[in-house]
């Protein structure tokens, strides 16, 4: 028994509920007082109880997992960003996500008036991975024009030879599809400052709606703004 212990990541129980957000560390004796924290069917009262993640239960039901990695339609008027005055996107989630430790943060991000398909994680690799313009992440975009097409852009957009107001480089080659003079869906595999708004911008016209279909491959067809669902895949 112990030598199958042994062989098991084991880690103090206050260490799992402070991280996964379910108490403070100094909440945990209080915390396993009034909710029944079972390991291996032994109840848990002492904080300092060493546990492996996965043999835990807590009222019945399994810790939430040590990574989490959510998808959410991003409604307007909420703000990607932990520090800023306002509605954070975080305050959408659950008490318990928003007190975990390390904290989950957006994988890039969407301006305050962007709608659409955005994730979140605390996996700082999978974060890294996703927003490193050297992994060529696909985006796309459903873009809704003040002024109608002047007919060049998709021209202009697919050549690789735009360069924004202060930027050095010039873009990568973008994909526009035309739904009507006003809408278009663009596809996109970097992510600069307001890039689809100042693409649009350099083209003499300005956008008045921005919604993101797809970011990574995926999308949020299924999910009404303020939605957001765990994704399972293995990255
Ligand atoms: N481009 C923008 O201009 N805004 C966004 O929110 C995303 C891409």
């Amino acid at each position: 028994n112990i030598q199958f212990l042994r062989g098991l990541n084991m880690k103090r129980v206050d260490a799992y509920l402070s991280s996964l957000g379910y108490c403070s560390r100094s909440e945990a004796k209080k915390f396993l007082k009034q909710n029944e924290v079972l390991f291996f069917e032994n109840r848990v009262f002492n904080p300092s109880t060493k546990v492996n993640h996965d043999n835990v239960l807590v009222n019945g039901e399994k810790l939430d997992s040590e990574k989490i990695t959510i998808l959410m339609n991003k409604p307007s008027g909420v703000i990607c960003s932990h520090n800023d005055s306002g509605v954070l996107i975080y305050s959408l989630l659950p008490q318990r996500w928003q007190n975990r430790n390390p904290k989950i943060s957006t994988i890039g991000r969407l301006d305050m008036d962007t709608t659409g398909a955005i994730l979140l994680t605390d996996d700082g690799e999978l974060n890294h991975k996703l927003t490193s313009p050297k992994k060529d992440v696909k985006k796309i975009y459903e873009v809704t024009l003040q002024n109608p097409l002047k007919g060049d852009e998709k021209e202009i957009f697919e050549s690789g030879n735009i360069i924004l107001n202060g930027e050095e480089k010039p873009l990568k080659p973008a994909k526009l599809t035309i739904l009507n003079d006003k809408l278009v869906h663009l596809e996109i595999v970097e992510g600069k400052y307001h890039q689809v708004k100042r693409m649009f911008a350099y083209t003499g016209n300005k956008v008045v709606k921005l919604h993101r279909l797809e970011f990574a491959g995926f999308r949020v067809d299924d999910l009404k703004e303020g939605e957001f669902r765990v994704i399972e895949d293995k990255f």
